[in-house]
Parts: C-alpha cells; sequence; structure tokens
C-alpha cells in the first residue's frame, strides 16, 4: 500500500471516530488514539525519515495536511459537543418565570408585643429610657424596697409563686421591683420604663393569667408630683388609642392604695365584656413615689420625688383590638393570631 493510501485511510478512521464521539470523554480518547504518539498517523510521520528522499517532501506535506484536518475535526465536535450540552440543559432546566413564586410565610410579632413596642416609643419620645430587671426577683426588690410590710396579702403564698421554701426569691408579681433597680443603679433625675412578664398565682378567667405582661414607669426628678402623672397618663392614653378628641376611649382615674406610692391612683378604661356588658377595665396603677421607695434605694427624698405606674399589656391589648378574652391571647391559635399579622 502507498504512503498517500495509508495516509487517506488514516485520516478517514480519524475523522470518523471523531464524528461518533458524543462526549468530552469520547473526544479526548478520539484525540489520543489518533493524534497521539502511539497514533498511527505519529508513526506514519516517525517513519518519513526512512523513505526514499524524493517521497519525503510530499509524504511530509500530506502527513501534515491529515494532522491539520484531524485537529480541526476534534475543535469542530468539541464546540458542537459543549453546544449540544448546553442546549440539552436549558431544556432540562427551563424556569417558566410567568408562573408565580413560591410564597414564604412570614412571621409576625405578638399582639401583645407590637403593644409593647408602641407603648415603649410613645415613652422613648417622651425621653424615657428602657431597663430591665429578673423575672426571679429577691424577695427584698419584690416587696421590702418596695415599702410592702412583712405580712401584707400580696406577700402571701396564694398570690405570689415562691420559687425556694424561705420565700426568699419569687417569680415577680410585677414588674415595679425594676424601679428599685434602677434607682439603686442610678442617680436622679430618672425617666425609665421597664416591661417584661409578670406571675401571680390568679386563677384563669377573661381578664387574669398567671403569666402576664406589665410595663413599669417611673420618673424622679426634683418637684415632679401627682399633676405631672396625670398628665402623662392623659398624654399616654390619647397617643396610644389614637382618638380625636370627641370620641376619645373613655378613661377615668380612681383613687387606689399601693404600698409604694402616696397617693395611689388606678386607670381605667369604658370597654365592653364577653357578655356584651359596657364596664370599667383597669389598665394600671400608678402614684406619687413614696419617700420610703426613695430613700430605700439611696436617694435623699426631701430632694428628689416623682411618680410611677405598671399597666398591663395584656389588657391595653385587648382593649386596642376589642378582644373579649384574654385567653385567646395564650392559645397560640393561627387563626386569631393572624388578625394581627
Ligand atoms: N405594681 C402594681 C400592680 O401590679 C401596679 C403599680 C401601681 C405600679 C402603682 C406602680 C405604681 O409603679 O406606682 O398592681
Amino acid at each position: 500500500m502507498s504512503s498517500a493510501e495509508d495516509l487517506q485511510r488514516i485520516e478517514r478512521e480519524a475523522l470518523a471516530a471523531i464524528a461518533a464521539a458524543t462526549t468530552p470523554e469520547e473526544i479526548e480518547a478520539a484525540r489520543v488514539a489518533h493524534t497521539g504518539r502511539k497514533s498511527p498517523l505519529a508513526r506514519m510521520l516517525a517513519g518519513i525519515g526512512s523513505l526514499p528522499p524524493e517521497q519525503r517532501g510530499p509524504v511530509g506535506k500530506a502527513g501534515n495536511a491529515a494532522r491539520q484536518a484531524i485537529e480541526h475535526a476534534l475543535e469542530e465536535r468539541t464546540s458542537a459537543v459543549q453546544a449540544d450540552a448546553l442546549a440539552s440543559r436549558l431544556a432540562k432546566e427551563r424556569v417558566d418565570i410567568t408562573l408565580p413564586g413560591d410564597r414564604r410565610k412570614v412571621g409576625a410579632l405578638h399582639p401583645i408585643m407590637q403593644v409593647r413596642r408602641e407603648i415603649e416609643d410613645i415613652f422613648l419620645g417622651m425621653g424615657y429610657a428602657i431597663a430591665d430587671g429578673p423575672e426571679v426577683e429577691t424577695e427584698y426588690h419584690n416587696f421590702s424596697a418596695l415599702n410592702t410590710p412583712e405580712g401584707h396579702p400580696a406577700r402571701s403564698m396564694s398570690d405570689t409563686l415562691y420559687v425556694d421554701g424561705e420565700h426568699r426569691t419569687a417569680l415577680r408579681p410585677q414588674t415595679s421591683p425594676v424601679q428599685v433597680r434602677v434607682m439603686e443603679r442610678q442617680e436622679p433625675p430618672i425617666f425609665a420604663i421597664a416591661p417584661g412578664a409578670v406571675y401571680r398565682r390568679d386563677d384563669v378567667d377573661a381578664t387574669h393569667s398567671p403569666m402576664f405582661h406589665q410595663l413599669e414607669g417611673l420618673a424622679i426628678d426634683e418637684g415632679l408630683g401627682m399633676a405631672d402623672l396625670i398628665g402623662t397618663l392623659e398624654y399616654f392614653v390619647a397617643r396610644f388609642f389614637d382618638r380625636s378628641l370627641e370620641s376619645r376611649l373613655e378613661s377615668r382615674i380612681q383613687p387606689h392604695f399601693f404600698t409604694f406610692t402616696e397617693p395611689s391612683i388606678e386607670l381605667h378604661v369604658r370597654w365592653t365584656d364577653k357578655r356584651g356588658r359596657s364596664t370599667w377595665l383597669e389598665l394600671l396603677g400608678a402614684g406619687v413615689v413614696d419617700p420610703n421607695v426613695i430613700e430605700g434605694a439611696g436617694h435623699d427624698p426631701e430632694r428628689w420625688t416623682g411618680f410611677a405606674f405598671g399597666m398591663g399589656l395584656d389588657r391595653i391589648a385587648m382593649v386596642r383590638h376589642g378582644v373579649p378574652d384574654l385567653r385567646l391571647m395564650y392559645e397560640n391559635d393561627l387563626r386569631f393570631l393572624e388578625q394581627f399579622a
């Protein structure tokens, strides 16, 4: 067989193998087999030196032409296979951008937390800072420092959830101990609020729960008194319940008694109870801070006076949303909670 015929056969076989390759791996195998060092073409070119001199030139030329044709075919086949692969991926991973997207369910704050944040904002706007205190609180901060004497009914086992046998620590029954903690660590003037959970051995009914939320307020400065307290509460009620003067939520202030304030008051608002009756609901207790409390926390009660209040956040949320039963707030029924999302 002549060298020219050999070359033609070599080229033909190489091109056929390349044309048959359908993956990058198969193309690579064809490249090694037909242009590699052990390929028929390489062997043929290596043998040129032993040909008669007059054949070396033409055979070398033809050999190089065959190599170029094979390499060209490899390149073409490579791009064709890549294009096929891309096309089939595009077909397989096709996305219909006209379909509606996957909606992600977004959580929302609990209605009590929403109300808490809103009230915090109102008091932050009046220059109050937010303070914090422990939920497991000492007997001293829960009662003694708040001028609540031993033997006072508020201390009794039937009201307070003690966490030790000696009654030295209890789940705080009110946020008022935070008042004391703030006064202990800060010099007046003090304008602070302290929101958080409180615990009592209350029976559960439509307006009571053994765990609920309060927001305590404390203002201590020179010359502060009952008028400042009432002005602050009226401003708060108007801002929070967002009523015009004509249709303002009906509220009233009544005298009351707390051991840590003198005089003391309660703020009530008009609301409609479970049975559809319009009644008064207590939203907060307040008063002018008793001098004993100020003195006990290390400040001169002749110079520093002020007021304090403790509001029930759960009840405020009930009034805000017209929820007739407090228990709904704690049942985690999504049909209820989603209305506030
Ligand atoms: N701690 C009281 C309660 O839980 C509410 C209260 C009354 C808080 C008077 C105060 C206050 O700060 O001055 O019923």
